[in-house]
C-alpha cells in the first residue's frame, strides 16, 4: 500500500514536471519570437530598378543623407548594395559602359572620357567587406577623406564623408551591437531560468521522496 502510495505520489510530481517544462519552453519560444521578427525586418526590400535615385525621408538620418551620398558618388564602382565591382554590377550598368577599360570610355588613355576606372574593387558591405577590419568609424572615416574618391580624393563635403561614414557603418551593423545582443540575452536568460526551476523541482522532489521514505 505505501509502496502504491509513493508511486502514485511521484508520478503526480513528474507530471508536475513535465507541466513546468512544457510552460518555460512555450515562454522560451514566446520571449524569443520578437528577435527573429526583428531579424527578418532586415531583410532589404527589393527595388526593381537598381539604379534609381533612392528617396530620402521628410526628417532624414545622416544614414539616410549617407546613402544618398554612397549613391551618387560610390555606387557606379562599389555596387548597388556594396557589392563590390562585380561582372553582375557591371551588366546593370548603361550598355555603352559595360566595358569601360577600353579606349574612349574609362581605360586611361589620353582621349577617354575620364579617370581610369580601377580593375578590381572591393565589397564594401556585407561579410565579403573588410569592414570588420576597421577599428572605429572615425577610421574609416580618415581613410576615406584621405583615398576618395579615387579619382579625387578629399574632394567631398566633410559632412558628405560624415553621412557616407554613417551610412556604411550602419549597413555593415556596426552601430547596432544591441539588436544582436537581445535576441542573446533574452534565449540565454530563458535556458539559465530554465536550468534553476527545474534544479528547484527536482531537489524538492528528492526531499519530499526522502521524508516519506
Ligand atoms: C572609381 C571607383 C571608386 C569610387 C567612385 C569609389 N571607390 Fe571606394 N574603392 C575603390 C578602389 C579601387 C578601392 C580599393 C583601394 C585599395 O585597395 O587601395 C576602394 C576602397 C574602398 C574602401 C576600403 C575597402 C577595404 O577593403 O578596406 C572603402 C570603405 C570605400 N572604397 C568606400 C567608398 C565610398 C564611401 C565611396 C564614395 C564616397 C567610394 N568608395 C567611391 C574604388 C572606388
Amino acid at each position: 500500500m505505501d509502496q502504491l502510495l509513493t508511486s502514485h505520489r511521484s508520478n503526480r510530481w513528474r507530471r508536475r514536471c513535465a507541466a513546468c517544462l512544457l510552460l518555460i519552453v512555450v515562454a522560451t519560444l514566446f520571449f524569443s519570437a520578437p528577435s527573429v521578427r526583428s531579424d527578418s525586418s532586415i531583410t532589404p526590400t527589393p527595388t526593381l530598378d537598381r539604379l534609381a535615385t533612392p528617396v530620402v525621408p521628410d526628417n532624414p538620418t545622416p544614414i539616410d543623407l549617407g546613402r544618398q551620398v554612397y549613391y551618387l558618388h560610390c555606387m557606379s564602382c562599389h555596387g548597388d548594395v556594396g557589392q563590390g565591382l562585380t561582372d553582375e554590377w557591371r551588366q546593370v550598368w548603361v550598355e555603352d559602359h559595360q566595358n569601360c577599360w577600353g579606349k574612349g570610355c574609362h581605360g586611361g588613355h589620353a582621349d577617354d572620357e575620364g579617370f581610369p576606372i580601377p580593375k578590381t574593387i572591393p565589397a564594401v558591405i556585407g561579410p565579403e567587406s573588410a569592414m570588420m577590419h576597421y577599428a572605429s568609424s572615425d577610421e574609416l572615416q580618415a581613410y576615406l577623406v584621405q583615398t576618395h574618391p579615387p579619382q579625387w580624393p578629399g574632394t567631398l563635403d566633410k559632412i558628405a564623408y560624415e553621412e557616407v561614414t554613417a551610412y556604411l557603418w550602419h549597413e555593415n551593423q556596426r552601430d547596432t551591437p544591441a539588436v544582436q545582443f537581445v535576441p542573446v540575452a533574452i534565449v540565454a536568460g530563458s535556458l539559465l531560468l530554465t536550468a534553476i526551476v527545474l534544479l528547484l523541482i527536482y531537489r524538492t522532489w528528492r526531499m519530499r521522496n526522502r521524508n516519506e521514505a
